[in-house]
């Protein structure tokens, strides 16, 4: 029998394959391309629910009755104007800054003049989760239009998130289809098991820290390229591609110096990621309202061509679009810039970290995995002073 002091513990390189958690929150099933939030599929909630609801749904278990759902959309409504010191660090140090950078070091600001962050009650937690989703748009809009110099804008508060959203960048009411899109992408990408920023959250939540550091930590690991940073970056594939017949040789030239394609592969979807089908949807529905459905067109064929060619190229990897390359498109269409690609998906993916920090809260365990010291030992002091 192996001695288990001096067997060599197995590594699970980027935790993959490891089970962290029980959460009733969603579930990704990589292998079918199904992704359920809170019991439902989540293309129905998409074709169907707002936002608002479907947050409801994560904070509370259950979707909302229609009245609570108006009050929900209300509160956050009222919730969404920001204290005068994070205007004036959005106005000071962080115009400088651009996108995630800004929404990181002002998220971190949100807990300033907010006398219950550290309170431990459920009601507490729950008015922080709903201030917290409600104020992101906020701050993202109003920076963008700070660095604009432009005037900041306050949408009536009945405005639901996604549209005093738009309101809040563009300063006027948006057209419903834009809205609906925006609101489609939203619940699309409102949670997604144990991901890399909801995970942080959870490690930030299960120290006892509070629900403002841990959205700020999630901010910090949602922008990277191989979680959220990446929509700006398909964006500029297409029109880089630019044209149908180009995609292929495209693909072909980009994974032979190496590089992988933007919005392909997952880490647990070995199929298509459900998500692009909802966005594909909402862009489609775009497309008839606006007349213009060339970046949908080019979409489809670089997704058909990219899809051959990983095919041939690395077989048996099993490399499908995911959600980011639909995403690009549909922000792309409601008229998002793309600099706020990444921030955008943080507005509604907070409603799914803070609904994850409330689950790790009501039954915490300290997050505290080990590790292999592969260094060196007995290493003598006098051999240095
Ligand atoms: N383009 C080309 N090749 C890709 C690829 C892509 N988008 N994604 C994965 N691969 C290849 C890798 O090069 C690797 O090939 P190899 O076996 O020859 O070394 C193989 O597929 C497995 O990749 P691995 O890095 O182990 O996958 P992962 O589970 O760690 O990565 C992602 C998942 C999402 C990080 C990865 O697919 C990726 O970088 N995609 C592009 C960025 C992106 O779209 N991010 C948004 C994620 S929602």
């Amino acid at each position: 029998m192996e001695d288990s002091m001096t067997a060599q513990p197995v590594v699970a390189r980027g935790l993959e394959g490891v089970v962290s958690h029980e959460t009733r929150l969603s579930d990704v099933d990589g292998e079918r391309g199904k992704l359920v939030i809170g019991g439902y599929d989540v293309v129905d909630l998409a074709r169907h629910a707002s936002f608002e609801q479907v947050a409801y749904l994560l904070w509370h278990g259950d979707l909302p009755n229609p009245r609570a759902a108006d009050e929900l959309t209300l509160a956050m409504g009222q919730a969404r104007h920001l204290p005068a010191p994070v205007l004036d660090l959005l106005r000071g140090p962080a115009r400088q800054a651009a996108g995630m950078h800004a929404l990181r070091m002002a998220t971190a600001a949100l807990s300033v003049g907010h006398a219950d962050v550290d309170a431990t009650d459920d009601e507490s937690r729950l008015r922080t989760a709903l201030r917290l989703t409600a104020q992101l748009p906020a701050v993202i809009a109003s920076h963008w239009r700070i660095r604009k110099g432009q005037a900041l804008i306050e949408p009536p508060d009945h405005l639901g998130v996604a549209a005093g959203y738009l309101f809040m960048l563009e300063g006027r009411e948006p057209d419903p289809e834009r809205v609906a899109a925006l609101n489609a992408y939203m619940v699309a990408v409102i949670d997604h098991g144990m991901n890399a920023s909801t995970f942080t959250a959870r490690v930030i939540a299960s120290t006892g820290s509070d629900m403002v550091s841990a959205v700020t930590g999630a901010i910090g690991a949602l922008k990277g390229p191989l979680h959220g940073g990446v929509p700006g970056p398909v964006l500029d594939m297409l029109h880089e591609i630019g044209s149908p017949d180009r995609a292929e040789p495209w693909v072909r030239a980009a994974l032979a110096r190496g590089e992988r394609i933007m919005g392909f592969g997952h880490r647990v979807y070995k199929v298509r990621d459900p998500r692009a089908e909802v966005l594909g949807e909402a862009a489609e529905r775009l497309a008839r309202w606006s007349g213009d459905r060339s970046l949908l067109d080019l979409t489809r064929a670089v997704e058909e061509n990219t899809v051959k060619v990983l095919g041939e190229v690395k077989p048996g990897r099993d490399l499908y679009a995911n959600v980011e390359l639909y995403a690009a498109l549909v922000l792309h269409a409601v008229g998002i810039p793309s600099e706020l690609f990444t921030a955008t998906f943080a507005v509604a993916r907070c409603a799914g970290w803070t609904a994850h920090v409330l689950e790790q809260m009501a039954d915490n365990r300290l997050i505290r995995p080990l590790s292999v010291y592969m260094g060196p030992r007995d290493r003598q002091l006098n051999a240095v002073f």
